[in-house]
């Protein structure tokens, strides 16, 4: 089946050019910041590459993507980072490749969201960090809201709009260290670090 993306690629940028003015672009530097510097990244979902003018100085950098249509544009935007085609469900690395991996507005449209951080779990070393930009279910009344606009967004673009991401990834194995809540707490800034199952303390 086409990934959802392929068929929004198009108007991607123009859609959020003024989230990105407003908020985003902040966003997404605050994001980036907390990663390691000169360090092997992976980037999954990377869309138009919107991220890739806040990587940080790097060993090396891999920008991942579903979606061709996406990743085509992408590829006009790319500096020094590697891009690849593939689903964060499934990566084509072996175990402990990167020290670190980030997503933005990523997770909210994966279909096994924890299929996704078992496969960032495997390829970011032990110890490495995996941080995360979503949008994401409020808490009281406004979560309610995110529970019907939910229906519409995943018939519409495949896209949860109310998923708990924190606590997938935390159930996941993901020791999540640090939570940002923004916009009254419908995106969080989710920072992670990734301990194996046999080194958690009992
Ligand atoms: C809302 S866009 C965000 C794009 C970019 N990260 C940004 O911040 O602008 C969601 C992206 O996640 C990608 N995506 C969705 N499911 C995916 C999956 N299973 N594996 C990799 N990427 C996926 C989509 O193709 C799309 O490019």
């Amino acid at each position: 089946m086409q990934p959802t993306y392929d068929r929004f690629a198009k108007f991607y940028d123009r859609l959020f050019a003024p989230f990105e003015k407003r908020f985003l672009a902040r966003w997404r530097a605050e994001t980036l910041a907390e990663l390691p510097k000169n360090a092997e990244i992976l980037e999954v979902g990377c869309g138009t590459g919107a991220n890739f003018a806040f990587y940080p100085q790097s060993r090396r950098a891999v920008s991942s993507e579903l979606s061709h249509e996406m990743l085509h544009i992408a590829v006009t935007r790319r500096h020094s980072n590697h891009l690849l085609q593939t689903d964060v469900q499934s990566l084509p690395f072996p175990a402990n490749s990167f020290d670190a991996a980030f997503a933005t507005l990523v997770f909210c449209s994966v279909p096994d969201p924890a299929a996704g951080f078992a496969e960032l779990r495997r390829v970011v070393r032990p110890g490495g960090r995996i941080v995360l930009l979503e949008h994401v279910r409020p808490e009281g009344f406004l979560g309610s809201v995110f529970d019907v606009v939910s229906a519409a967004t995943v018939a519409l673009i495949d896209d949860h709009f109310n998923r708990r991401t924190a606590e997938i990834a935390a159930k996941s194995g993901l020791i999540v260290t640090e939570i940002r809540r923004k916009a009254a707490g419908a995106v969080n800034l989710i920072i992670c670090e990734n301990i194996k199952a046999s080194e958690i303390p009992a």
